[in-house]
C-alpha cells in the first residue's frame, strides 16, 4: 500500500535559509519536483540572523533559478515550519542529507517537528555525491576571500555574491 502522504498528489515543503541557494539545494529541488505534486521552497525569515541576502532577494534568486520547473513555488515564512506546512496543506518536509553530521541534526529536527505535528513526515534525499561537501557557509567562506564560486551556485547567484563582497571590500 502506498503511504497516504507519499503520493504524487503530495505537497512538499523544502524549508531552509538558502543564504545563498547552492547547486546542492537546486539538485534537491529538482529531484523533489519529480517526486511530489508541488515543492514549495520556503525561505525562513529569521530576524535574529544577519543574512548575506535579504529574504526578498533570496526569493527572487530562487525564483530565477527554478523558473523552468513547473511545480515549484517559492515563498517565505516566519515561525515554526510545521505551522507553515499546515497553512499550505503540506504533509511532507523535504530535506537533503550530505554527511553523517547532518544526520544527527536532521533527525533531531524531524523528531521535534513530529512532536509539534504528528501528521508531518520528513523525507530525506541523499545529496548527489558531487555536492556532498557543499553548503551556503562554504560558499560564503570562499567568496569572502575572493575565491571562485561559479561551480557551487547557480549562475545568477554567483554574480550577486561577487557584487556583495566587492561592496564589502570598498
Ligand atoms: O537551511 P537551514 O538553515 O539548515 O534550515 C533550517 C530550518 C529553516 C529548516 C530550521 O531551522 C527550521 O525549520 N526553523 C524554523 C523553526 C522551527 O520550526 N523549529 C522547530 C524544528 S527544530
Amino acid at each position: 500500500m502506498v503511504h497516504p502522504v507519499m503520493t504524487s498528489q503530495t505537497i512538499a515543503i523544502y524549508p531552509g535559509s538558502f543564504d545563498p541557494i547552492t547547486l546542492g539545494h537546486l539538485d534537491i529541488i529538482k529531484r523533489g519536483n519529480e517526486l511530489f505534486e508541488k515543492v514549495i521552497v520556503a525561505v525562513l525569515s529569521n530576524p535574529s540572523k544577519k543574512p548575506l541576502f535579504s529574504v526578498e532577494k533570496r526569493i527572487k534568486q530562487i525564483k530565477l533559478c527554478t523558473e523552468d520547473l513547473e511545480n515549484v513555488e517559492v515563498d517565505s515564512f516566519v515561525g515554526l515550519t510545521v505551522e507553515y506546512a499546515k497553512i499550505k496543506q503540506a504533509k511532507v518536509l523535504l530535506r537533503g542529507l550530505r554527511v553523517l553530521s547532518d544526520f544527527e541534526k536532521e533527525l533531531q529536527m524531524a523528531h521535534t517537528n513530529e512532536t509539534l505535528w504528528a501528521d508531518i513526515e520528513t523525507v530525506f534525499l541523499a545529496t548527489s555525491k558531487e555536492y556532498s561537501f557543499l553548503s551556503s557557509s562554504v560558499v560564503k567562506e570562499i567568496a569572502q576571500f575572493g575565491g571562485p564560486v561559479e561551480h557551487l551556485v547557480p549562475h545568477n547567484i554567483a554574480k550577486d555574491i561577487y557584487i556583495v563582497y566587492s561592496q564589502k571590500q570598498n
